[in-house]
């Protein structure tokens, strides 16, 4: 079968199903959606053979293994951020397809992490040359390439607490840093980075000035070149023409290095909801809803980021400028005053009872979600393709009385 072109893959987005299985929710639930969830596959498959670049998953940003026999038909393995990962990839991942990659970074490894990395692992990416200095011996005798990550001062990324090039950062060596391992480089295959954070393909562009800038003259001796994550390479208006050229023109200066990427936030982009309701309806100054979900527990990341979430049927507003009859703000049943979820105006007056559907809670959620005020964690559901309706885990007392004494 011939491949499918981009306009193609890109010209029926699936819709959301959700609304039709609302009924079945009774308790919080993150609902993956599969039509969505092949839907960016596609979409990354589509540079991977335009490129001949690997993609691979960042468990960090979306860990939902109930879905790996799907994404590793597209993907070709997994990135992991220490051994649990590494070993998640191994057993959820790699059992659908044994050529899976399982690359693992870590700021510093333990020995007994590198120890359980050897036999689960195919790339080894360090920190440091003391990690490498430490480390490379121990390796001997396995089929693993050993990777260093790089900073190459520049990153566009802003909150500074998602820049891994803001000064003083401790993720990846300096050039000055890199220089004093030179003697060790011939145990080196690959160079990382990941500078990147929700962004654009002009933004690897202009990276890669930089990145070659300070470590170009490596790049030949070297069989791989990562280029880390944060291409929202699924997002309606990101550049996908743009970012085959780029690596393809890479790989053409490099003689035909392989190139990998690792997105996490791409895979998981617009896959699913968070579903919980309405448990109250107070009033101070403005209407108040408190749900049955937490901002602090369930979606961290408004918090830290900071953002507010899209809601189906709502959209945001600033309830200092419309405070009408369906205008609500949404927060949570925990003791935090800020555990607020945002300010909305809704398309008719809430009720308590009502379903709120979440979207886009898919990645950096689950991965990231906690048991603060004991407050119960979302179950995790699967809604296929077919319209079928799977609560693939379901949690309870015991997941936050276990994590605590
Ligand atoms: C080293 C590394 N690789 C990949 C990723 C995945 O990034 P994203 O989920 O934004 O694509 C991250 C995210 O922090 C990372 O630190």
């Amino acid at each position: 079968m011939k491949d499918k072109t981009l306009q193609y893959i890109k010209s029926s987005p699936p819709n959301s199903q959700i609304e039709k299985i609302l009924h079945k929710i009774t308790k919080p639930t993150y609902v993956l959606e599969i039509s969505k969830l092949r839907y960016n596959l596609e979409i990354l498959d589509y540079v991977q053979k335009n490129t001949g670049a690997k993609i691979l998953l960042a468990l960090k940003g979306f860990a939902f293994w109930s879905s790996f026999d799907l994404v590793s038909k597209y993907l070709s393995g997994i990135t992991a951020s220490g051994i649990y990962e590494a070993r998640l990839g191994f057993e959820e991942f790699k059992k659908y397809n044994k050529d899976s990659q399982i690359a693992v970074f870590s700021p510093a490894f333990s020995k007994k992490e590198i120890l359980e990395l050897l036999p689960i692992s195919n790339h080894i990416i360090f920190n440091s040359i003391n990690q490498l200095e430490m480390f490379y011996p121990l390796l001997n005798g396995y089929d693993i390439d050993i990777g260093l990550r790089v900073n190459p001062l520049y990153s566009e990324v802003s909150p500074a607490i998602y820049n891994p090039c803001i000064d003083g950062s401790r993720l990846g060596m300096i050039p000055s840093e890199f220089k004093k391992g030179l003697h060790l480089l011939s145990k080196v295959s690959g160079i990382h980075f990941h500078t990147h954070c929700e962004q654009n393909s002009d933004a690897l562009q202009r990276t890669l000035i930089h990145f070659k800038k300070h470590f170009g003259e490596y790049i030949k001796d070297m069989k791989w070149v990562n280029f880390g994550g944060g291409h929202h390479i699924t997002r309606n208006d990101y550049d996908i023409d743009l970012l085959i050229k780029i690596i393809n023109d890479f790989r053409d200066e490099f003689g035909g290095i392989d190139v990998y990427l690792e997105p996490g936030e791409a895979v998981g982009w617009q896959t699913g909801s968070l579903v919980g309701e309405v448990r109250d309806i107070i009033t101070n100054k403005y209407k108040i809803a408190i749900t049955n979900l937490s901002a602090a527990a369930h979606m961290p990341d408004c918090l830290e980021m900071p953002y507010i979430p899209q809601i189906r049927g709502a959209k945001i507003i600033n309830l200092e400028s419309i405070d009408n009859d369906f205008s609500y703000r949404l927060g949570a049943p925990s003791c935090l005053a800020g555990d607020v979820i945002g300010d909305y105006e809704f398309d008719k007056e809430l009720k308590i009872g009502d379903k709120i559907i979440i979207e886009d809670m898919i990645h950096y959620t689950i991965v990231k979600n906690n048991t603060f005020n004991g407050i119960p964690l979302p179950d995790l559901a699967i809604l296929k393709e077919n319209g079928d309706f799977e609560i693939v885990r379901e949690f309870g007392y015991d997941d936050y009385k276990y994590r605590n004494g």
